[in-house]
């Protein structure tokens, strides 16, 4: 595995090969979206069952009959406002896709990144690049080149690095391969700018489909036995704790309740976050991290706020502390 620029990276594409690049939201796992063998390399070296669909990233919208069929009014509108970024769609797929990125599914999902790199890449490429965020199965997502290397090291080719990812989360996704768009996944665009975008409300995905499998309860998890509690608990679940060393992650740590427990009864290592939900979840993965390296018992996570900018932070947060 190595650092590689745009061109090599096209070259051990086009081999077959496995090279991870940066989108806005995390880094992804890039493998022929056409080719079967290649996609087989990403659930080995991900370690990600064979039926969890992948989603293909392309560079602009002259691809898009090439992979879907049946583009709604809704989904136009969509791909209009949101393209190139942060949103991936889920289609209904064109006939010739491939089982193993559909998850042997009718649908396929599909979305152009907006990084430079991912578009230089994509657009250098000239085909479908399907790409599942770089980590090991349930573990955090990469939002730097070397936290690709740490989860995914000598299993693939080469990463291009973009730096740290602006977003740091991943694609909203909607699925709009039906009568009603449905919220499948929150991200950082919200609910409230889809639906002024669609002029209408959109549903949210009540059921947790294994199928998507940042839907599946324990997923985005540290090794370290994370907890979340909401901020009126916490000088409570701090009277109650052991000694053990415990990192707390949250906003505005020194004016919450139970300031005082905070620096003297536990050994507790305060770790603010960002008040602000672009920033927090700009930091999120790559504190967590930082974080699981340091040999603490437990993580201990302040809960966000109620706000729509916060769903899916507050989605991810509760989904890493389900893993322990
Ligand atoms: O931001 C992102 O979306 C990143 C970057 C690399 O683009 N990618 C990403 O991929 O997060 P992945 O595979 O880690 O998560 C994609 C999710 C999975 O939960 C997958 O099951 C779901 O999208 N998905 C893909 N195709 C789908 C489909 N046809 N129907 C339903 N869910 C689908
Ligand atoms: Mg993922």
């Amino acid at each position: 595995m190595m650092i590689v620029g745009i061109k090599e990276a096209v070259q051990i594409l086009r081999q077959g090969g496995l090279v991870a690049f940066p989108t806005e939201t995390v880094y992804g796992l890039g493998a022929d979206a056409s080719n079967p063998t290649a996609l087989l390399k990403i659930f080995k070296a991900k370690g990600r069952p064979v039926d969890h669909p992948l989603i293909v990233h392309v560079a602009d919208l002259s691809q898009l009959s090439v992979w879907v069929r049946d583009v709604s009014e809704d989904a136009k509108k969509l791909m209009q406002a949101f393209w190139p970024g942060p949103l991936t769609l889920v289609f209904k797929k064109a006939p010739q896709v491939n089982d193993l990125i559909t998850g042997g599914q009718d649908t396929i999902g599909l979305r152009i990144p907006h990084h430079p790199f991912a578009l230089e890449l994509l657009k250098a490429y000239g085909g479908g690049l399907a790409a599942p965020s770089a980590n090991r199965f349930g573990r955090i997502s990469p939002t730097t080149a070397a936290a690709v290397i740490e989860e995914l090291g000598d299993n693939i080719e080469g990463v291009i690095d973009g730096g740290p990812c602006e977003v740091g989360l991943e694609s909203t996704i909607v699925d709009v391969s039906g009568e009603h768009p449905v919220l499948l996944r929150p991200g950082m665009i919200t609910v409230k700018q889809l639906e002024r975008v669609l002029g209408k409300s959109i549903l949210s995905s009540k059921k947790d489909s294994p199928r998507v499998s940042g839907s599946l309860a324990s997923h985005y998890s540290p090794m370290t036995p994370t907890r979340l509690i909401s901020a009126d608990k916490l000088s409570e679940f701090l009277k109650t704790s052991d000694k053990k060393p415990i990192a707390l992650l949250g906003s505005n740590l020194c004016y919450m309740p139970g300031q005082t427990e905070l620096t003297c009864s536990v050994d507790l290592t305060p770790i603010p976050m960002p008040n602000d939900a672009i920033q927090y979840a700009h930091d999120l993965y790559q504190t967590l991290r930082d974080v699981d390296k340091q040999g603490f018992k437990e993580i201990v996570i302040v809960s966000v706020p109620e706000g729509i900018e916060w769903d899916a932070i507050r989605d991810r947060l509760q989904r890493a502390a389900m893993s322990s």
